[in-house]
């Protein structure tokens, strides 16, 4: 078991701060320092920070209190692009019955069916390529990924050809969005709009022609309307793409960082709990936002109807300290990456299918190195722009 006393701090902090700042040079440095002030933190213009796990799930699961539709909530970002019914911009009994119909979509056999079909072909390159002794970008891997995935939820052919561009347009709709935004500009709506058409018009046919062989066609079959199925894909999109495409290079990187790639291939690591460990100290979805419905605390802190809150998951994460896969995660902490009560991920299941497949592609490489690497500057989620791997030159 992999404990905190035999994994070596190895730079892999100095890293993930530099990866935060260049998304954010200013904004994290105010996060980290809003932390330092109390659990929870009024501040003018940006709302009420939490940085407290428990008081985080507590907010999270409250549906009397706080809500995702009301002002400064993911509806104003997001309901002009995607439309008033989107899973992230429902509450109450239509978002339940939405979550209910759509509980049989990402099943273990589905997500490790959909690697196996559209991830098998990339990845074996990658392997491939390592193997020999070339150089791999991982970013390019996990956007190659990506696209796949894209391909595969729009019901398009997954060719390897169209992985690039797919992931593009993908990620051209999540750029405009800032951590503080309130709303878009509309000049961005409707680009985004715009970029969604072309990407769902796929999934409209798809769905049309139904059938299992087709995401969109199986959300036909889960009883979906048109446009419920249209919006869900848009949903996928735009939640499930840049959040892997972050994390995943800095899984590789921090495992890179700590010396445990090298156990993680003979075994000697618990890859579940190493992945698990690295999503909470790198948090690839960094902030969750809420709106109070009505009047009441959090933390001692008076909330009233309007009020924004912003559960700052990094800085709830961050609270545990460094990078240990051997400890547990207490019961408040466990996978708030993923959010907690109806909201809770509902990707989870192929998110982590992605990246496990990812992991196991680069370990059946044999011994690698990280070559080079370039953090990415000003982005929605942090990252890198470049991760270079190599295989590891005999000593
Ligand atoms: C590492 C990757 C991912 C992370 C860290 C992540 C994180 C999250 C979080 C924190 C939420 C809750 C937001 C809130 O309560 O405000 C969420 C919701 C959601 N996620 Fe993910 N996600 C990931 C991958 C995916 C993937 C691959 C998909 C689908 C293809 C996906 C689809 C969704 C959807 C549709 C929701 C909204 C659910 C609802 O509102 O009922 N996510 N995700």
């Amino acid at each position: 078991m992999t404990t905190l006393a035999t994994v070596p701090d190895a730079g892999w902090q100095r890293w993930e701060h530099r990866v935060q700042t260049s998304a954010h040079p200013v904004a994290y440095r105010l996060l980290r320092s809003i932390a330092a002030r109390g659990p929870v933190v009024r501040v003018p213009r940006v709302g009420v920070v939490v940085s407290d796990a428990a008081l985080a799930r507590d907010v999270l699961c409250d549906t009397t209190h706080f809500t995702k539709t009301g002002p400064g909530s993911p509806s104003d970002l997001w309901t002009p692009v995607l439309g008033p019914a989107v899973l992230l911009n429902m509450e109450g009994p239509d978002h339940t019955a939405l979550r209910r119909r759509l509980s049989g979509l990402f099943t273990p056999g589905y997500v490790t069916g959909l690697c196996d079909r559209v991830l098998a072909q990339p990845l074996a390159g990658l392997t491939r390529r390592l193997a020999a002794g070339e150089e791999a970008d991982l970013v390019a891997v996990a956007k190659s990924c990506a696209g796949a995935a894209i391909c595969e939820i729009t019901g398009m052919p997954a060719e390897p050809e169209r992985f690039a561009a797919a992931h593009a347009d993908a990620s051209e709709v999540t750029k405009a969005v800032r951590l503080w935004r309130h709303s878009l500009p509309p000049r961005q709506i409707r680009h985004a709009r715009e970029v969604l058409g072309r990407l769902t018009a796929s999934a409209v046919d798809a769905y049309r022609r139904g059938g299992d062989d087709t995401l969109p066609g199986r959300l036909r079959g889960l009883g979906l309307t048109e446009e419920e199925a249209r919006g869900a894909v848009g949903a996928f999109l735009l939640t499930g793409t840049e959040t892997l495409v972050s994390f995943i290079p800095r899984l590789i990187a921090i495992c890179h960082d700590t010396g445990l790639l090298d156990r993680l291939r003979d075994g000697t690591a618990d890859t579940a709990a190493v992945i698990e460990e690295a999503l909470r100290v790198t948090v690839p979805s960094p902030v969750m936002l809420r709106s109070v419905a009505r009047a009441t605390e959090v933390g001692g802190v008076p909330v009233a109807p309007g009020d924004r809150v912003v559960v700052a998951t990094l800085l709830c994460a961050a609270a545990y300290g460094g990078f240990d896969p051997g400890r547990p995660h207490p019961p408040e902490l466990r996978r708030l990456w993923f959010g907690a009560g109806p909201h809770f991920c509902i990707g989870m299941p192929l998110a982590m299918a992605q990246i496990r497949a990812v992991l196991d592609a680069v370990l059946a490489a044999g011994p690698v190195v990280v070559a080079g690497r370039r953090t990415a500057r000003r982005v929605l989620i942090p990252g890198y722009a470049r991760l270079t791997l190599t295989r590891r030159s005999a000593p």
